[in-house]
């Protein structure tokens, strides 16, 4: 048996797959410990940072090549096991390219992780299943490796299951993870959820079957500004980029505090002052200007809801005003009517 191994070129080189695979574990388990968080933001001014953000932007395309494949591993052993070993599932090759591919997965998703634009639990959670299922998916190549070279062996080939088995729980998790961040939890759009609303720290509701926030201007209900009325526009308009999963341009917008802390570079809220308020003036901007809120091609604001906030920050922003405390001009009462 020995002397047969010698022999295969497959045995040969697996010493050297071997290495290389060491080399690429190690560099995961690395990983998180090189560059530090905002190091490489889009307003890097070094080179490296270009480079690094630059890079970081493939992460979505490079990602679907190791699930795709590692499904194919899984629908061609199940296949071989079905068929009780009338088809012979030779899966290396389609393990290789899965390692490799996860591997620059990783990287690059670790580049965009480096730029700050997402921030938070669900991205800690994302970044520690992706090293996971990259190592553990090189380990599971390497035991299929072993198997090839040794047919008879009989306590790999359950190793080896295992080792699928876990991939694919990793993987599962891993994208559960991206995809919230990228698009929120799938469950909230359930249709037997209806009416919930993706996670909102700031939305109360008053009025609960519509699930909507609703503004009420009747002397019965009398509701918080800040909280009833400018959180569920923020919200709806801002925070999917400036909330708990991203915070472009290093700002929060998903608290009072947040608003008054602003971003990396600008002032958010300013209260009583709409000029230097950028919540109020970069909703002005041309469509084209970088700094334009919402961004271009994103939901806008209705006329009525930028007269809202801004009539807010004008009368000083409060934080825990009622409606009926703040004087309103008739505009600013038709806006708020429109809004129910
Ligand atoms: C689709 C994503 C997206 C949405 C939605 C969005 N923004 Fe932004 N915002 C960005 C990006 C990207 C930047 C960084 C732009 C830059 O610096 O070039 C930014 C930056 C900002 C900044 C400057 C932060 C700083 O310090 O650099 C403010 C203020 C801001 N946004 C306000 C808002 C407001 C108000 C809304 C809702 C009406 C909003 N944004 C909605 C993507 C978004």
């Amino acid at each position: 048996m020995k002397k047969n191994r010698q022999r295969s070129p497959q045995a040969k080189n697996f010493r050297l797959v071997l290495n290389l695979s060491l080399i690429a574990i190690a560099l995961m388990a690395a990983m998180p410990f090189i560059g530090e968080v905002g190091s490489a933001s889009t307003q890097a001014t070094t080179t490296l940072g270009k480079w690094v953000g630059f890079l970081g932007a493939f992460h979505p395309l490079i990602l679907h090549l190791p699930i795709g494949v590692v499904l194919l591993v899984l629908v061609m052993e199940l296949a071989a096991l079905f068929s009780r070993g009338r088809y012979q599932a030779n899966t290396l090759l389609p393990l290789a390219f899965a390692s490799i591919s996860a591997v620059f997965a990783s990287i690059f998703g670790y580049l965009l992780y480096l730029t700050g634009d997402c921030a938070g639990m669900l991205i800690e959670d994302h970044k520690r299943d992706g090293i996971i299922f990259t190592i553990v998916l090189i380990v599971t190549f390497l035991i299929k490796y072993r198997i090839e070279l040794n047919k008879n062996n009989r306590w790999l080939p359950p190793v080896y299951v295992i080792g699928l088995i876990t991939t694919t729980l990793t993987l599962i998790s891993t994208g559960h993870h991206g995809g919230e961040i990228t698009h929120g939890d799938p469950m909230d759009k359930a249709p037997w959820k209806a009416g919930s609303s993706t996670n909102a720290p700031q939305r109360t509701r008053h009025h609960g079957n519509d699930g909507q926030p609703s503004v009420d201007a009747t002397p019965t209900y009398d509701p918080i500004v800040y909280t009833d009325i400018i959180a569920p526009i923020l919200v709806e308009k801002c925070n999917k980029c400036h909330g708990d999963n991203k915070q472009k341009g290093g700002l929060r917008m998903d608290s009072y505090a947040a608003l008054i802390r602003g971003g990396d570079y600008e002032e958010c809220l300013v209260p009583g002052d709409i000029e230097k308020s950028t919540m109020i003036s970069f909703l002005h901007l041309p469509l084209d200007d970088d700094l334009r809120m919402p961004p271009e091609g994103k939901p806008q604001l209705t006329e009525d809801e930028i007269t809202i906030l801004t009539w807010w920050v004008k009368e000083d922003a409060p934080e825990f005003k009622k409606l009926s405390e703040i004087p309103q001009t008739p505009e600013v009462e038709k806006a708020l009517k429109s809004l129910q």
